[in-house]
């Protein structure tokens, strides 16, 4: 069976409280549930882990060479501004499809640039908590063909 990491970065742990205007109300363990249930309709283990820490989704990029086949990853407010999650996402070798809740093409100037999406197999932005299934649906497709 092929093994999917989710990672999600700062912040994520608050989903269902934080902004839920722009973010919704749904928690992310809700959303993990979502996926790992999904996931298994696809023959697909998903793991999924949250940090706040950069350093801390740095490493779980590098772990996961070592066990996934492929990446769901929300980097949060990193996105915009860490060189060092975009070169471990480029340095891991693994399809990695990038993940917004919100439609960050529709907000703040500062949220429209992505340092990670340049080396990801592609971005679903805007879509709330279905963002993530649908980057499930696509990595299945780069895995499965
Ligand atoms: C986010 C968008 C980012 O700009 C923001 O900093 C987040 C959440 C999203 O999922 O919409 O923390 O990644």
């Amino acid at each position: 069976m092929k093994s999917i990491l989710v990672l999600h970065g700062p912040n994520l742990n608050l989903l269902g409280e934080r902004e839920p205007e722009v973010y919704g109300r749904m928690t992310l363990a809700e959303i993990d549930q979502r996926l790992s249930k999904l996931g298994e309709q696809m023959n697909l283990e998903v793991r999924s882990f949250q940090s706040n820490s950069e350093g801390a989704l740095i490493d779980a990029l590098h772990q996961a060479r070592l066990w996934a086949q492929g990446v769901i990853f929300n980097p949060g407010g990193y996105t915009h501004t860490s060189v060092a999650l975009r070169d471990a996402v480029a340095g891991i070798g693994l399809p990695v499809v990038e993940v917004h809740l919100s439609n960050v093409h529709a907000r703040e100037e500062f949220r429209r640039i992505s340092m990670i999406a340049p080396v990801c197999a592609g971005s679903i932005v805007g879509f709330g908590w279905h963002s993530y299934l649908l980057a499930l649906h696509a990595l299945s497709d780069i895995l499965f063909g």
